[in-house]
């Protein structure tokens, strides 16, 4: 595990979207895992600004989200594919055709997971996964449990999550409460991850994932059994830990 700690949520964002770039010019025809969340939104801006400079070229890329909120529109904008195509997609050259999230749209949970699990399969898996984490230690929607689902599910939202994601919408009835995810399984075959992670709200959990038990009460502390985990974070993310 590398754990680069940085001055502030600017600082995270810049290293985080260094790391990425790198691996867009190492591999121009890389897979992406992507992820949602006002984490990474610092590290979209930061790609965004390489490619209008001219460093980088996502004409070869393909990327792959962890989840999408079911029961929602594209068109919604607290969706993901919005989110995605808001912060990132429609400022860089990437072929949207090659731009995936699970479909939200889809009310059969097994047709919509197959699928993407087939979509994911058929891009030859990821080389860099990007990923937030939750304040419960989630990473895409894989809520605390007592396993690790292997590949994409339905999930129930917990609580804690609810009402972490209530702040963008109009009321706590409006978020919806289930969500499609790819599974941990799936997440722990990227090549490479790399976890962003910001505020003094997130300090206890970081200690909790990185240096607690491993166990699928706290899903990110699985990240400790894969073997080139990132973790950028700010100071105040680390402050309960030595970075
Ligand atoms: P956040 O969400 O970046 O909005 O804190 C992280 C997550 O829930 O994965």
């Amino acid at each position: 595990m590398r754990i680069i700690g940085t001055k502030d949520y600017e600082d995270m964002s810049r290293k985080a979207a260094n790391i990425i770039s790198a691996q867009i010019i190492m591999k121009p025809g890389c897979v992406l895992g992507l992820a949602t969340g006002s984490t990474p939104i610092g590290t979209y801006q930061n790609l965004v600004k390489r490619y209008q400079e001219g460093d980088i070229d996502f004409s070869g890329v393909t990327t792959v989200n962890l989840d999408e909120y079911k029961g929602i529109t594209k068109e919604n904008d607290q969706s993901y594919y919005y989110f995605m195509n808001h912060n990132l997609f429609s400022h860089v050259n990437v072929d949207t055709n090659r731009t995936f999230l699970p479909d939200g749209t889809e009310p059969d949970a097994d047709k919509a997971c197959e699928e993407y699990n087939r979509v994911i399969e058929a891009t030859g898996g990821v080389d860099l996964q990007l990923l937030g984490i939750g304040h419960n230690g989630h990473i895409g929607f894989n809520e605390p449990a007592d396993v690790f689902k292997k590949k994409c599910h339905c999930v129930e939202l917990s609580e804690t999550t609810i009402k972490a994601n209530q702040r963008f919408f109009a009321s706590y009835d409006d978020v919806p409460k289930q969500a499609y995810t790819m599974g941990i399984l799936t997440i722990m075959q990227a090549r490479k991850i790399l976890v962003v992670v910001s505020g003094e709200d997130k300090a206890a959990i970081v200690k909790e994932a990185f240096f607690g038990p491993i166990t699928p009460k706290v899903q990110a502390s699985v990240l400790q059994l894969h073997p080139d985990v990132t973790i950028v974070g700010d100071e105040a993310a680390f402050s309960l830990i030595k970075a």
